[in-house]
């Protein structure tokens, strides 16, 4: 699969033990009517069971500038929200990553058990887009195990 190049995504949650995160590259955009995407989280995961047990969570595409967010949120859980200067939960309590120029929040809908994972499919019910600011920040990408940014092949 380091074969398949992926954008790059942190999904956050609150828990009762405080906020959650992950990096995750498995987000997919499933339907625009209603609006639906998914992500698959490990049951290795040490975020597994506050996932099973999130009502929503915020799924943030990274920009390339955030390439120490893929890092930090894919490293050590328990240093990932130590750092309060990088967050800012939202009035529905999610933690939202400063900078990230889109993301959004998302009703979990639907959790699947399958394989080694669960997949998630999220009912969209925000989108901030911070991308007219100029210059937008270039999405972040994964390929080949690792960081990457895009370079267009159009003149
Ligand atoms: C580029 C990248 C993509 C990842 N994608 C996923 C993913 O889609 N789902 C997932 O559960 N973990 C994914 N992971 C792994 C998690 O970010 C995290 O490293 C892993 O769950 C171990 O964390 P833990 O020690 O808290 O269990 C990815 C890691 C990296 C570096």
């Amino acid at each position: 699969m380091r074969h398949y190049p992926a954008g790059v995504t942190v999904v956050t949650l609150n828990s009762e033990h405080g906020p959650i995160g992950f990096t995750a590259t498995s987000f997919a955009s499933l339907s625009l009517e209603p609006p639906l995407v998914s992500f698959n989280i490990a049951h290795t995961s040490s975020s597994l069971d506050a996932m099973l047990g999130a009502d929503s969570v915020v799924i943030h595409f990274l920009g390339e500038h955030q390439h120490h967010l893929a890092q930090r949120f894919s490293r050590t859980a328990d240093e990932r929200f130590s750092d309060r200067s990088l967050w800012t939960p939202l009035d529905t309590g999610e933690p939202v990553l400063h900078g990230t120029p889109i993301w959004v929040r998302a009703t979990v809908h639907h959790r699947i058990p399958i394989g080694d994972h669960t997949f998630v499919v999220g009912l969209v019910t925000r989108v901030h887009d911070n991308t007219d600011e100029t210059p937008a920040a270039a999405p972040l990408l994964y390929y080949q195990g690792r960081y990457h940014r895009p370079t267009s092949l159009d003149r």
